[in-house]
């Protein structure tokens, strides 16, 4: 049974003082089906690119007897048929088989060895049973065969990402290292790729997704507020542990803290005791009492009074470290006088290949907050580009001076630092403000915006939107890559200011609870 095992590592982002591991130990088996949580810039990826061996730990070592293989990647090959981008991924066999058929033409007697190599190599990969072995792999994550005819460019985006987790699980020996694969997925996917793990074993996967999480996983390694935890379980045991044991460090702590308040109250009296003056002391002797034995007895439980505080005192700095507390975020809108924001009317709107509306009519009053609801495809980010004037068309009518605020699937800001990406001074305000409740880590004027983690980019496009001045805010997915304290303060932020709002989200727990309209593409 092979194991990855983390031994005392430490590691940190120099250049921003960030420190992100410090002496952590993990144990993992490659037969183990792990899910990696932990909120957003905790170091899930970080701690993947650790166990792949794109970066090296600053102290301590990783021991790994399995290939790691990581997701996302980019798949760059001559090659165009999906076939044979994905023979090509798997150790290059595609173009190990074109070699040998070039040979074999050849009829080149002298270039035999070199056939016998590469043949061995071909075999040792499985080669000769590929085409069958990926065929298996598509049907289990529910793609039709004649996928593998088509160019890999056409795909769409949830094609090309079930096909890319398909072949790293066809390579040799694979520990498969899963980053948030199912973020650009919509329903469909999800259950695909959910289904298609449930079936794997020897993989780590990054999610916030709880039902994923239940699906997939047997264990959880949790990145938390102050250590990093392994637990045998899907994600649910985990939270129930983690709720039963707060709740119990909840109790101790007021316990622990009744204790301290009568052990004050005891050890104040002893010590008024301890400081009376001599001479009253001595007026109490006159009882005729052993009253300096007593006074010695006073002193003596004053002091393990405080010794017991002190003790309870540090026993309360030990609970609850890993509790997580959630900021509550304000969201700001203009009311305007005019009730229309926006009206399309009859719009007719589509892509060479594709028609998208036909005859559509929508209008968007104050106060709506209307849910885009469809599968990948189906329009919903042309629609918010409509509804921008990003894309403008005359079927699409603005109010007047109307201002709309976005928040994008692909972050706006990718690059740069932000004192150069704006300088509206009022707005930065408002911006840093809104940063630093939706916890990003470090937030600092100096830390470039791509060296922020995936869930920070996206938080930082949605707090670019808030502090924007609006009338109409959109959000694009806002809760992809985010983690579940997000979608909480969100959620609870847009129920209590209620800002009109166009959104497009795969989640449906918080698209039900948080719009008042649905428009289904
Ligand atoms: N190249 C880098 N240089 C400096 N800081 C970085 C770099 N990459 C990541 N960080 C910081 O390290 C922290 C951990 O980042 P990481 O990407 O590992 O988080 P994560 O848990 O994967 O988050 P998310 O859920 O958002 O994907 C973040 O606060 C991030 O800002
Ligand atoms: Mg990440």
């Amino acid at each position: 049974m092979a194991k990855i095992i983390i031994n005392d590592v430490t590691y940190s982002y120099k250049e921003y003082y960030q420190s992100i591991f410090d002496n952590i130990n993990i144990s993992i088996d490659t037969d183990w089906k792990l899910g990696l949580i932990g909120r957003n810039g905790r170091g899930k990826t970080t701690l993947l690119r650790l166990i792949n061996g794109e970066i090296e730990p600053d102290r301590g070592h990783i021991f790994k007897s399995v290939n790691t293989e990581y997701f996302p990647y980019s798949q760059s090959t001559e090659y165009s048929k999906t076939l044979d981008v994905i023979k090509e991924s798997i150790g290059m066999l595609k173009t190990m088989e074109d070699a040998m058929e070039e040979i074999i033409t050849s009829d080149d007697k002298k270039r035999f060895e070199e056939y016998q190599d590469i043949l061995d190599k071909f075999s040792e990969l499985d080669g000769f049973n590929i085409e069958s072995r990926i065929k298996r792999e598509l049907n289990l994550m529910n793609l039709s065969e004649e996928l593998l005819e088509q160019d890999f460019e056409t795909l769409s985006g949830g094609e090309k990402t079930k096909m890319l987790i398909i072949s790293l699980f066809l390579r040799k020996n694979a520990f498969v290292l899963l980053d948030e694969p199912t973020n650009h997925l919509d329903m469909e996917g999800k259950e695909a790729v959910s289904n298609y793990l449930s079936n794997k074993k020897g993989f780590i996967l990054v999610s916030h997704d709880r039902e994923l999480l239940d699906n997939v996983a047997d264990h959880i390694i949790s990145i938390n507020k102050s250590d990093i935890s392994i637990e045998k379980g899907n994600y649910s045991t985990w939270l129930d542990n983690k709720n039963m044991t707060e709740l119990y460090e909840f109790k101790t702590k007021e316990k622990l803290e009744r204790e301290i308040k009568d052990l004050e109250k005891n050890s104040v009296m002893k010590r008024s005791w301890g400081n009376t003056a001599n001479k009253e002391k001595a007026e109490f002797r006159t009882f005729g009492r052993s009253n300096d034995s007593r006074a010695a007895k006073f002193m003596r439980q004053a002091k393990a009074a405080e010794r017991n505080i002190q003790k309870n005192l540090e026993h309360k700095k030990g609970l609850l470290k890993n509790y997580e507390t959630v900021s509550d975020l304000d969201i700001n809108q203009n009311i305007s006088d005019d009730d229309a924001l926006v009206t399309i009317i009859k719009l007719s709107f589509g892509y060479s290949n594709k028609s998208l509306f036909n005859n559509f009519t929508l209008q968007i009053r104050q106060g709506d907050r209307i849910w885009l609801r469809g599968n990948n495809g189906t329009g919903k980010t042309t629609l918010l580009k409509l509804i921008s004037g990003e894309i403008s068309s005359e079927q699409v009518q603005h109010q007047e001076d109307i201002k709309i605020a976005q928040s994008y699937q692909e972050p706006l800001w990718q690059k740069g630092l932000i004192d150069e990406l704006t300088d509206d001074r009022e707005f930065k305000y408002r911006f840093f403000d809104i940063c630093k409740l939706l916890d990003i880590k470090v937030f600092a004027p100096d830390k470039p915006i791509e060296t922020y983690s995936s869930g920070e980019k996206r938080k930082i496009d949605v707090a670019r939107a808030l502090a924007s001045e609006n009338d109409l805010l959109l959000l694009d997915e806002p809760l992809n890559y985010m983690d579940i304290y997000f979608k909480e303060q969100l959620e609870k932020a847009i129920l209590e200011y209620k800002p009109t709002l166009v959104f497009v989200e795969h989640d449906e727990g918080f698209g039900r609870n948080i719009s008042n309209r649905i428009l289904n593409l």
